[in-house]
Order: structure tokens, then C-alpha cells, then sequence
């Protein structure tokens, strides 16, 4: 296939730089032909191959959701959705979406509202934080992130269910790690192919928890 090029003397060269490789990746054009909102859903579909996270009966909750590519593919092989991003996202069939920032107790209210006292059977989260570019607070407000998804995890996860959430290379840290380890029955590194080669992002997938253990009174 002909390699598309960029000729817009407005755009900045991050800009062309940008759109060129939108207007070439085969996950975009794919994407677009399946009729999927994004190139992220096929991370998720790969996730979903691999892991068999996802049943029939799963109530589950997407992190980080617009514009709506992982809840798209999800939806219809569960029971139901629920959706979270700080942008608008699209309505879905079998999607609840609430727009919100994740770490405000207006929108956890919201989320413990929807379930209604039931727990949540699989929590997939795509979201990852603002980088500023100086390693060492990149990587401290990565491993916070997934702290903060892993700590509603605890509280909110069903006994066996899973969490799957986006970290990067280097970024998890090891008592991050341990704690992960200790709290589900396996938990696994993935890279999707469909995940960019040049990006460090990949995706920890953690299977069969275990219950709070920070809940066990001694
Ligand atoms: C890579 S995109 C998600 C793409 C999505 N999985 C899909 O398939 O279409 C990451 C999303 O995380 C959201 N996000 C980042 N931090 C967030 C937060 N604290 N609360 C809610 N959403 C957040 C961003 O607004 C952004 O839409």
C-alpha cells in the first residue's frame, strides 16, 4: 500500500508527524473499517484472546473509556457495562457511562450507585496519567495511578475477578508488584501487538482475586 504523506504548510511537523503515521497505521484503518471508535479496541480484543477475561455474567467497569473502543467490543460479551472517562463519550448499548475524573468521590459514588451493592467482576482501565516529560515524576504518577485503581480494586472486586490496567515499562514498582501478586492468583505482563512498538505501555493482567486480605482482621 502507498505510504500517505502530509503536505499542510499550517500544521507544526509534531502535527504532520502525527497525522501521518493516523493516516498509515493499519490498527487506524482497521479500526475504521470494522466500523470500531478506536485503534485501542484491538488491545483489548487481543487482552480478551489471550486471558479470557470476560464471560456472559461479568459486570464490568472501564476505566478511561472514551471514545468508547474497549466498552464497544466488551458490551455485548457480558452482562454490563459501566464506563468512565473524564471526556464525553458516545451512548452504547449496555453501557452505563459516567463522565467524571476516577479519583473524585462524586464519580466513585456514582459507580457504587450503579452497582447497587453488587460487586464489579472485572475492572479494565486504559487511563494514564498527563506526563510533563521528567522521568522521575512520570514514573511516580504512573505507579500512583495504578495504586489508586488498584486500592478501589480491593474494595469494589468480586472474589475471583480480574483487573486489567495500563502501565508502562518501568513503571510498575516492585512492592506495586508484590502487593498485586499477593492480592490475585496470577498476574502477568502483556504487550499487545496492536500496542505501538515505539511505546513503552503495556498492560498488567491480573486474574482470580483473592478477596481483600486488608479487610482479614487478625
Ligand atoms: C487511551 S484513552 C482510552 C481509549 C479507550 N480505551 C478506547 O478504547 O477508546 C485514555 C482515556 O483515559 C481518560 N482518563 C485519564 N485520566 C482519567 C481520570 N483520572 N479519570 C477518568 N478518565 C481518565 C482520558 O480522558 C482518555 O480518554
Amino acid at each position: 500500500m502507498l505510504k500517505q504523506r502530509v503536505r499542510n504548510k499550517h500544521l507544526t511537523n509534531s502535527s504532520k508527524k502525527w497525522l501521518q503515521r493516523q493516516l498509515n497505521d493499519k490498527y487506524v484503518i482497521q479500526a475504521r473499517n470494522d466500523g470500531y471508535r478506536s485503534r485501542a479496541t484491538f488491545k483489548i480484543m487481543e487482552i480478551q484472546q489471550k486471558y479470557s477475561i470476560i464471560n456472559s455474567n461479568s459486570v464490568v467497569l472501564d476505566l478511561g473509556a472514551s471514545p468508547g473502543g474497549w466498552s464497544q467490543f466488551v458490551a455485548p460479551l457480558c452482562k454490563h457495562v459501566i464506563a468512565v472517562d473524564l471526556l464525553e463519550m458516545q451512548p452504547l448499548p449496555n453501557v452505563d457511562f459516567i463522565q467524571g475524573d476516577f479519583h473524585s468521590n462524586e464519580t466513585l459514588d456514582k459507580i457504587y450507585k450503579l452497582i447497587n451493592g453488587r460487586s464489579i467482576d472485572v475492572i479494565i482501565s486504559d487511563m494514564a496519567p498527563s506526563t510533563c516529560g521528567i522521568p522521575k515524576i512520570d514514573h511516580l504518577r504512573i505507579v500512583n495511578l495504578l495504586e489508586e485503581v488498584f486500592t478501589f480494586a480491593k474494595q469494589a472486586l468480586s472474589f475471583g475477578g480480574a483487573l486489567v490496567a495500563k502501565t508502562f515499562q518501568g513503571g510498575g514498582s516492585d512492592i506495586l508488584l508484590k502487593q498485586l501478586r499477593s492480592s490475585f492468583r496470577k498476574v502477568s505482563n502483556f504487550k499487545p501487538k496492536s500496542s505501538r512498538k515505539e511505546s513503552s505501555e503495556l498492560y498488567v493482567i491480573c486474574k482470580g482475586f483473592l478477596g481483600n486480605i486488608d479487610q482479614i482482621q487478625p
